[in-house]
């Protein structure tokens, strides 16, 4: 589970409303003065994380305004100095681990608060008059002490970390629009990386530094099949809002359905990814019920469904329309995202299938394969191409978002 959260839930309207609405760092300290999550309570964010079946959390420590919320040594601008009075993440962590998830940090290279950070194409103050002379002023070689002295203090008092997303690198081959572009030079991400490593050897870190990292993560897309780079194939997480904003977005409808969710997962999944979900909780420090309804409904999903998605990945079958598969071992699992009358046929895997069940309810489900020469007649349907496995269905539709069929496959018939 992602979860954005920090100043920008009390204006609430998208974590780049300081951006979107040219804020001056003096006009929205009003949030700084009032920001006072008095239902923060992350062991709720760790069990609703755990019961929507995730295995880990990703929580903004400083997104794009600037706002830490741990007790940095480093600058003011956090949330001890706030109504909060107290380290945010302390708590986080030891929630996420009494539920027995692992622990990631979402960390912004982008800073709109710092006083070094220079004024860009995608800064707040894009449009002010005095461009030149404040960036004149100002020392990106300061910036960036202070950023790697931040990832090294989350990194150093807060235990084993076990994932890091940094967010992001705009360099200007990539992002032509933008001027005053930044990227790996401006973050040394090198330098940067190689702490990381050094503090948290086991860590995963993303790929948004601008060099290569760990896994690669697209955004808002569902990617077409596996990702590759440079022809190879690698590791990759798609990060998913409910409603397109990451941070509480109270006037944003466009939620997604659970079913809709699911079938993103179902999607990742069968393409060799993961799904990191954001949920934006308020600036009370909750997660709304709008959100805590999508989580239930994916759990709910999961707690019959799991086994088609822990450690199960691509098959080396090729799915049939409104299919997909995803594959664990001898394990196929076959997710129907149509229900089609009585009969789902599935090419290739005549003769490789041992048994086969509904997962949401282990009921045995039939296995024939039809004369590919078989004349269709009356009540006699045409013969199928050789090689496919036939499977009926009941007429009736499991009541599951995505109903999924358990294949066991013959020995000596999949890969490992
Ligand atoms: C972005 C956005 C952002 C969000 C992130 C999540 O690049 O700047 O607001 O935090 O993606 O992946």
């Amino acid at each position: 589970m992602f979860v954005h959260w920090g100043l920008y839930a009390l204006p609430a309207r998208h974590e780049w409303v300081m951006n979107r609405e040219e804020t001056t760092v003096e006009e929205y300290s009003k949030y700084f003065r009032r920001f006072d999550p008095d239902l923060y309570d992350p062991n709720e964010w760790a069990r609703a994380a755990r019961r929507a079946g995730m295995k880990y959390v990703v929580l903004t420590t400083k997104h794009h305004d600037g706002f830490c919320l741990w007790d940095s040594a480093l600058t003011d601008y956090k949330a001890t100095n706030t109504p909060a009075g107290r380290d945010l993440i302390a708590p986080y962590v030891q929630a996420l681990r009494d539920e027995g998830l692992k622990v990631g940090f979402y960390h912004s290279l982008i800073d709109w608060h710092h006083p070094d950070f220079t004024i860009d194409g995608v800064h707040p103050q894009r449009n002010a008059t005095d461009v030149e002379s404040v960036n004149a002023a100002r020392d990106m070689a300061r910036y960036r002490e202070y950023l790697h002295g931040q990832v090294r203090e989350l990194l150093s008092n807060y235990g084993t970390i076990d994932y890091l997303f940094f967010d992001f690198s705009y360099d200007e081959d990539e992002h032509a629009g933008f001027w005053g572009a930044k990227g790996a030079k401006d973050w040394d991400s090198e330098t940067l990386l190689a702490m990381v490593r050094e503090l948290q050897p086991d860590i995963v870190v993303n790929d948004r530094l601008g060099i290569p990292g760990d896994f690669v993560t697209p955004e808002q897309y569902q990617p077409a099949g596996p990702m590759m780079v440079d022809g190879a194939p690698v590791s990759w997480e798609a990060c998913q809002t409910l409603n397109g904003s990451w941070g509480y977005d109270r006037d944003n409808l466009n939620y997604k359905s659970v079913d809709l969710l699911i079938r993103m997962l179902v999607d990742g999944v069968s393409k060799g990814g993961n799904l990191l979900l954001n949920v934006g909780p308020t600036g009370r420090g909750s997660i709304d019920p709008r959100a805590l309804a999508s989580l239930e409904g994916i759990g709910e999903w999961m707690q019959l469904h799991s086994r088609s998605i822990y450690g199960a990945g691509t098959s080396q079958f090729t799915a049939p329309p409104d299919t997909r598969y995803t594959q664990r071992g001898n394990r196929l699992y076959v997710h129907l995202f149509a229900w089609p009358f009585e009969y789902v046929h599935l090419p290739d895997l005549a003769g490789k299938v041992e048994y086969a069940q509904l997962l949401n309810d282990a009921s045995e489900v039939f296995l024939q394969e039809v004369d590919p020469g078989q004349q269709a007649m009356n009540m006699t349907p045409g013969g199928q191409p050789a090689g496919t496995l036939t499977i009926k269905l009941p007429v009736q539709r499991p009541d599951v978002a995505v109903p999924v069929l358990e294949l066991f496959l013959k020995p000596g018939d999949f890969n490992d």
